[in-house]
């Protein structure tokens, strides 16, 4: 190991001597104006938003096309030579579809594929009719309408008679005409060591997207940022810069910060009292998205400008209310989503109807996740594993990072330190737990190694703009990169996966895709250069961002075919692109022990929300760094209502396994992960909840009290799921939180069943022992799971309790899903879904999965041990001796539960031992 460890050192000192170490930080990367696309765009919209020129365009030959969509052509200034074609389509359920390209272009623009899902077309309805009203076309669909005014060329969107959206009310949209190279033309576009060829010239799409009736836009993560973004142009204006779509290995990234990070997802919503509005912009090359504020157009690229209030709405009180954007692509084709909502809700089913919605995981992956750089062997695994018994800790899934393998060859390991892989896993499985490594997308360009041997043979990697394959600088030193944009080289990856090729590998073994950006430590921004070539001649520019997703794709195409497509595949990635929530998990990558990164990672979790990634969580504890156990305990106990919940840490940092601390803090961080063990049965639910209508886990507040204007700036919180309020604890020492509590419902804290009024902020008192601010909502009822074991898995066959919370009719409801948490079983059929309501003094279990005779059928041994209702009322605990389950028999009851709720408010009804069976129907009625 000392060994290993100088040799990583030697490495480390010479990517630092190669700009890549400890230093490295946001002037590694480059700026708007140090990218010629961004700084011309940028300088020529301030100029032709000032008046001065501006594109122009305007409508021609506008008709609706035997298919049912709308053509038109687009004429810039005049010039008929540089025409574009516009294409606008219609499809169900809200969603609007518009291409614009060159008519005649020089050279075919790439265009994205396999992210739109494939049943998207049916979707389609064919417009055939246009209304033409004041000199504009108007097509009418359900519930809106989309207006096509010809000169100058705008697309406005409208529902129920209000303007939501525009394309180029400012005039600025514009594709640059592809053209031939002439003598003097500088093409080229240097930056620190790295000069970028850029052989196709100038080719930006850039326009403007308003979104009316709002103060407030949300979405295109992946950034450490406000949730609400703040404007990025205008006077007043504190950032500069544009917000950066790019994916980057961002070192040490910094937690407020605009700049872009691992992953890119070109959605941008609005919302506001009168609805919620969505666009998204399907290109994977590189975009800079201006936010607007009023005025922007005197901002010079290089102003310097006052540093003051950033964050205020972007407009004032006496003018309509809008957002403007500017979005700055390097390339490729403008193939544009407009989701018209009307519900925040609504517009995150529009965009997952169009890429996906999230993949369902796996029962023990929605558990906690023990991971660290790294296990260092065999030994090491077995104590960590022994740990958690040994101090009562459940966890379900230990990671292996990269130096478990041999020489960072992925698909081997390293022999000395892990000789028996096979063994190791075995004993893990024993206890119904499960094993990650990590399998990054560097290949190491060693003659020993098989499956660079063949992937050089038969051609799979990127190649550089000479032609030879890509060589450059990662973890494992000189690697290449594999081309997984051509769906051979997926296959052919996903057959390493297999037991016999993945040797040591067994079915307990699942995978982490790591650097997938792609990570080039000596590449410019650490990233391939922008003129490497891809299958099909397809330049690294525009694929970018969505080299990982491809890579992750064919991960999970891998495990899909190691079960014969009878297993769910769990692969966790870091970088991410449109359509990530139907391969994998995602997280958010390399953040700091610091009590902001404790904070940021709400909003960023947030971003990822609405923009459809649903399985996402942040390293708790942080990966660098040292937390101290105050910070580490609140990271675990905000960590339990992430979707996605795993501990880890740098290669330098010091061991944090949870018993390292001592007490209270080893106790504090079990009753954390056991809080997320309990609630395990309310999470699967919102997971399928997800995997069919693409709402995230993790909501804004105002998702779900969507005219609640208070909710709109707020990141400080979030809902998981429709029923649970989490306010996290962000501060050493904090005596007290400032908590929003939304609506005008009642909510109960989770452990005290004390009860706050809905529409206030209140400073609620915390200590370490209190935990985090954590409420139930009233008018819902959670189903848990209360029983301490030490994985998700043994948990299988425990019994449930319902933990209702009455809201002021007396009323609430709530849901369970469940299937064999493993395989794909369930789309035959092999679910229980059932609805729980208590209404009139009565709870009632109903069946919600549909009555169709199903081919399959799960069923449940599980019991309902306990029923917890809170909001009882005084003359209910008086008279409620018992409860009947109906045509049965009296039922034990219990007020309060010092066991259960520490010092319970009076008014939690305990129902113990009713034991009806969670997959019947039956009525529990209060005596
Ligand atoms: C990257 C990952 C981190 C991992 C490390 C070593 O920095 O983001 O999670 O531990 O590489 O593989």
């Amino acid at each position: 190991m000392a060994r290993l460890c100088r040799a990583f050192l030697c490495l480390v000192l010479v990517f630092c001597a190669a700009g890549y170490g400890a230093a490295w930080k946001e002037a590694e990367f480059r700026k708007c104006h140090q990218s010629k696309f961004c700084k011309d765009v940028r300088e020529r919209a301030a100029a032709w938003a000032r008046g001065e020129g501006g594109s122009n365009l305007e409508v021609k030959g506008l008709r609706v096309t035997d298919e049912g969509r709308v053509a038109a052509r687009l004429i810039p200034g005049g010039n008929e030579q540089q025409a574009l074609v516009l294409e606008l389509s219609a499809y169900r359920d809200g969603i609007v579809r518009t291409k614009v390209a060159e008519e005649n272009a020089l050279r075919k623009r790439f265009e994205l594929p396999d992210v739109v899902v494939a049943d998207f077309e049916a979707k389609r309805l064919k417009i055939d009719r246009i209304a033409e009203k004041d000199g504009a076309s108007v097509v009418e669909l359900s519930g809106y309408d989309v207006i096509i005014q010809h000169k100058p060329f705008l697309i406005q969107v409208q529902r129920g008679g209000d303007l939501v959206l525009s394309i180029n009310s400012k005039n600025l949209f514009e594709i640059e005409h592809l053209r031939v190279k002439k003598e003097g033309d500088d093409w080229e576009d240097s930056f620190r060591s790295h000069t970028d060829n850029r052989p196709y010239g100038p080719q930006t799409v850039s326009f403007d997207v308003s979104f009316h009736g709002s103060d407030h836009v949300y979405g295109i993560p992946e950034r450490a940022t406000s949730f609400a973004l703040k404007p990025t142009k205008g006077p007043s204006i504190n950032n500069h810069e544009p917000y950066r779509l790019f994916n980057l290995d961002v070192f040490e990234y910094l937690d407020e910060s605009p700049f872009g990070l691992y992953g890119s997802i070109p959605v941008m919503v609005s919302h506001s009292k009168k609805g919620t509005t969505g666009f998204f912009l399907l290109n994977a090359a590189e975009m800079q998205i201006d936010v607007l504020a009023p005025g922007w157009e005197h901002m010079g690229i290089e102003q310097v400008v006052d540093a003051s209030s950033s964050d205020k709405v972007l407009t004032s009180q006496n003018e309509e209310k809008r957002v403007d954007s500017h979005w700055i692509v390097e390339s490729g084709v403008f193939d544009a989503f407009v989701f018209v909502g009307p519900s925040p809700k609504d517009v995150v089913t529009q965009y997952c109807a169009v890429t996906g919605t999230s993949a369902i995981p796996q029962l023990f992956s929605t558990a906690y996740h023990q991971c660290r750089w790294n296990y260092k062997d065999e030994a090491d695994v077995a104590g960590v594993d022994a740990g958690f018994d040994e101090y009562d800790i459940p966890y379900d899934t230990i990671w292996l990072d990269i130096e478990h393998t041999d020489g960072k060859k992925y698909f081997t390991w390293d022999k000395n330190l892990f000789p028996n892989p096979k063994e190791m896993q075995n004993k893990i499985a024993a206890k119904g737990r499960h094993m990650v490594t990590i399998v990054d997308p560097h290949m190491k360009r060693d003659d020993g190694y098989s499956l660079h041997k063949e992937a050089t043979s038969h051609g799979y990697y990127v190649k550089d703009r000479d032609g030879k394959d890509f060589d450059g600088w990662c973890w494992p030193g000189a690697s290449s990169y594999l081309d997984m944009l051509n769906s051979e080289v997926r296959s052919w990856w996903a057959n390493k996966f297999s037991y016999s090729n993945y040797v040591g590998s067994t079915p307990i073994l699942y995978i982490w895709n790591d650097m997938n950006e792609p990570s080039v430590f000596n590449g410019p921004e650490a990233t391939m250069p922008k003129d490497a070539i891809h299958y099909g001649g397809v330049e690294h520019r525009d694929l970018h961002n969505a080299y990982g997703y491809y890579f992750h794709m064919g991960s999970v195409q891998g495990l899909l075919k190691r079960e014969g497509g009878k297993d769910r595949p769990f692969v966790l990635s870091r970088a991410i692109f449109a359509g990530t929530q139907k391969v994998g998990a995602i997280w958010t990558g390399d953040n700091t022990a610091d009590w902001k990164h404790v904070r940021i990672s709400v909003p960023m979790l947030l971003a990822l929300g609405v923009t459809g990634i649903a399985n996402a969580g942040a390293d708790v504890g942080g990966f660098f760094g040292n937390p101290d156990p105050e910070m580490l305990t609140r990271w675990y106990q905000l960590g339990t209502y992430y979707p996605f919940f795993r501990g880890h840490g740098h290669l330098d940092t010091k061991r944090r396994e949870p018993w390292l601390f001592g007490e209270p803090y080893t106790s504090l961080m079990r009753e954390a992960i056991s809080a997320r063990y309990q609630i395990l049965p309310y999470v699967y639910t919102l997971f399928k909840e997800a995997s069919v209508t693409g709402v995230p886990l993790v909501r804004p507040l105002w998702m779900e009290f969507p005219e609640d204007e208070a909710t709109f700036a707020r990141d400080d919180e979030f809902l998981l799921g429709p029923s649970l309020l989490v306010h996290g604890v962000y501060s050493e020492g904090a005596k007290s939180e400032m908590v929003y509590f939304p609506g005008n419902e009642t909510w109960y804290d989770v452990k005290s069943g004390t009860t706050f009024p809905g529409g206030k902020e209140m400073e609620i008192p915390v200590s370490l022992q209190s935990g985090i601010p954590v409420y139930q909502r009233a008018g819902t009822i959670i189903p848990k799971k209360l029983r301490h074991r030490r994985s998700s898995t043994q948990m299988l066959n425990d019994p449930y309790t319902l933990v209702v919370a009455l809201d002021s009719n007396y009323e609430a409801e709530g849901e369970l899903y469940i299937d064999d948490g493993k395989t794909y079983e369930f789309e035959k059929g092999a679910f229980i879904h059932r609805r729980f309501k208590f209404v009139k003094g009565k709870l009632t279990s109903t069946n919600l999965a549909p009555s169709k005779s199903n081919p399959k059928k799960f069923t449940s041994p599980c019991l309902v041990e306990r029923i917890v209702i809170m909001g009882v009322r005084a003359r209910d605990l008086v008279t409620g001796k018992g409860a009947v389950v109906e045509g049965e028999r009296w039922i034990q009851t219990d007020i309060g539960a010092p066991s259960l709720i520490p010092g319970a408010h009076s008014s939690a009804l305990i129902l113990r031992l009713p034991n009806v069976r969670i997959a019947d129907d039956w009525s529990i009625k209060l005596g």
